[in-house]
């Protein structure tokens, strides 16, 4: 017997960098999946199997030993096994567990897929244990793994990866779930340069701290252009939505972040007739974000393509977390 569960990558609409200082974030889950199935071991080790992520390994007793992997990913590793021995403390379990981890998301060019790959595990291990984790220990389990990938991160991606749908972060305030009621497809453009958000975020404290008198009122502008997002969304108000997705990508662009792969997917998608399109999370690299009428999505990813992106159509899911047993035999 076996348990698989699935979580959701995500896109930032609006607010990214804005919201280290001020004004909210809007998180939207996207039908780009990790799915991890976890099963029993006779031993008491974590065995880690990853092919879409590049490695495989064993934990043992916190020591990691690679099998397969060419790139070291030490600390992605360490975060599934981080997450899955929270998970059997929680329940009190003492075993060791096999884990499977596939995902269909990109990695680090900020669509989340760290925290899908840890919320999924961390679901599919108190599945295997019939823990009955509540969707809220869930993610609070999983974001003990994703401290150890980013240090300090603001819980937003594991509590979108948990419950899917859509978010409003904001510091101080926390995270506010919302619901979407109409599907809404966006074309995601990967760069396919990976880059640290860690980084993008320094460079940008360091811009603001140089010209404070200029950069001050972009940061306080692209706050409130979050807000006003939000409503758009909310009404499902694609064109004003459209608009200010194309403001937000020139604001971005002016405290730094963007960069001339971002922008040449940015125009492309813009040509075909995009209503809005911008960068998505920190910049320097990663990924864009188009959004469309149904009838120029094609042409949309077509000139991703021809622009050197990798395109994928994705629509916004409110289908957070999903867990299930596997008997055996069962696939
Ligand atoms: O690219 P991502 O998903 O790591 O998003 C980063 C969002 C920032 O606002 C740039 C940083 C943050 O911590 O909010």
């Amino acid at each position: 017997m076996s348990a698989e569960a699935t979580a959701p990558g995500k896109i930032i609409l609006f607010g990214e960098h804005s919201v280290v200082y001020k004004g909210p974030a809007i998180l939207l889950a996207v039908d780009r999946r990790a799915t991890v199935t976890a099963s029993r071991r006779d031993d008491k080790r974590i065995y880690i199997d990853s092919e879409d992520l590049g490695f495989s390994g064993y934990f043992d007793d916190g020591e990691y030993t690679a099998v397969t992997g060419k790139e070291w990913r030490g600390r992605n590793m360490m975060a599934l096994a981080v997450a899955t021995r929270k998970v059997m403390a929680h329940l009190g379990v003492d075993a060791g567990v096999n884990l499977k981890v596939r995902s269909m998301i990109p990695i680090a060019v900020g669509l989340g897929s760290s925290a899908a790959v840890c919320v999924a595990t961390t679901a599919a291990v108190g599945e295997l244990f019939d823990g009955n984790l509540t969707k809220e220990k869930i993610s609070e389990l999983s974001f003990e793994g994703e401290k150890v990938i980013h240090g300090n991160p603001s819980g937003a991606d594991n509590s979108i990866a948990t419950y899917g749908g859509i978010m409003r972060y904001e510091r101080g305030e926390g995270l506010k779930r919302l619901r979407l009621e109409n599907a809404l497809p966006f074309v995601i453009g990967n760069t396919r340069r990976k880059r640290s958000t860690r980084n993008m975020v320094e460079g940008v404290k360091v811009l603001k701290d140089r010209n404070p008198e200029v950069v001050d009122p972009i940061i306080y502008t692209m706050a409130g252009l979050s807000q006003t997002g939000l409503d758009a969304l909310l009404r499902g108000d694609k064109h004003k939505l459209g608009d200010l997705m194309n403001i937000n990508h020139g604001l971005l662009s002016a405290i730094g972040v963007s960069t001339i792969e971002l922008d040449d997917l940015v125009y492309a998608a813009r040509q075909e007739g995009a209503l809005g399109a911008k960068l998505t999370g920190a910049g320097g690299g990663g990924c864009m974000i188009a959004l469309a009428e149904e009838e120029n999505l094609s042409n949309i990813e077509k000139s991703i393509r021809a622009s050197r992106g990798q395109s994928m159509r994705v629509n916004v899911t409110d289908e957070g977390v999903k867990t299930r047993k596997i008997e055996n035999g069962d696939s």
